[in-house]
């Protein structure tokens, strides 16, 4: 049985005092039995860590080389001297605002793994793609290019979220069916790559407006393992809400 998974993705949002108060809110209220796990701005997250009990933290982003001259970006290294544990990487936000591309997040996803961080990949098809029932040639293409070449000790060291770009932020979330049917592909494909233990390991979230009313069904799913949530995740009580439901509906 895989161990239930609730991100959540704070993007660019919250003050350090903000990020510090939510942090000793959820503290000693977060269920047991579940990876509870809050991405936040990469300026607050050695104030995060430290504060930190039972929730675990994550970056949103990092550059796929170590040091040098790359202005403005955040080193791998960096990021593992904060002490967290996991790092988004290929967001549909940096692909389609900053310009990704699934090569970059290759090399990413490697770096990661090679300084010790555990990805969180974002895979995820636009509306167009949808309509053109074209979700599952994206899905493969997407995991084959992000994953190529990488090997992996223990299948727990990645999680891949599927996150549909049209679901994202608009409040329009994927049905539950829908979700569950992306995410089942999701597992078969990497079963073809990496063998089907690691497929059957390997946790798969869903993301795009999970919200405290869609979360029970879609954490009922066999194949969703959890959820990487944006605006519901910002506010404690609401975060803490959907890890306890996700604990309660997660019968798998
Ligand atoms: P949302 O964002 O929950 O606000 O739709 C999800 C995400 O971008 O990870």
């Amino acid at each position: 049985m895989r161990k239930p998974v609730l991100a959540g993705n704070w993007k660019m949002n919250k003050t350090r005092d903000e990020a510090i108060s939510f942090v000793l809110q959820v503290n000693d209220k977060l269920p047991k039995g579940i990876d509870c796990i809050v991405c936040a701005p990469s300026i607050i997250l050695r104030d995060v860590v430290k504060r930190a009990d039972n929730l675990k933290i994550g970056a949103q982003n990092m550059c796929e080389a170590e040091k040098g001259a790359y202005t403005g970006e955040i080193s791998p290294l960096m990021l593992k001297d904060t002490n967290v544990e996991y790092v988004i990487l290929g967001h549909s936000e940096r692909r389609t605002m900053y310009n990704e591309t699934d090569e970059t997040v290759n090399l990413k996803i490697k770096k990661a793994l090679e300084v010790g961080l555990k990805p969180i990949l974002c895979i995820g098809e636009t509306l167009e793609e949808r309509e053109a029932a074209k979700t599952e040639e994206v899905l493969k293409r997407q995991i084959t290019l992000d994953f190529k070449g990488v090997s992996f000790d223990d299948p727990l060291d990645v999680i891949v979220a599927y996150e549909p770009i049209w679901a994202i932020g608009t409040g329009k979330s994927a049905t539950s069916a829908q979700a569950e049917e992306a995410c089942g592909y999701i597992r078969t494909v990497l079963s073809s790559i990496f063998g089907p233990k690691f497929a059957e390991e390997i946790r798969i979230l869903y993301g795009g407006s999970v919200n405290t009313a869609n979360i029970g069904e879609l954490a009922s799913q066999p194949d969703i393992d959890g959820g990487l949530v944006g605006g519901a995740s910002l506010d404690s009580g609401s975060f803490l809400e959907l890890c306890h439901a996700l604990k309660t509906n997660r019968k798998y």
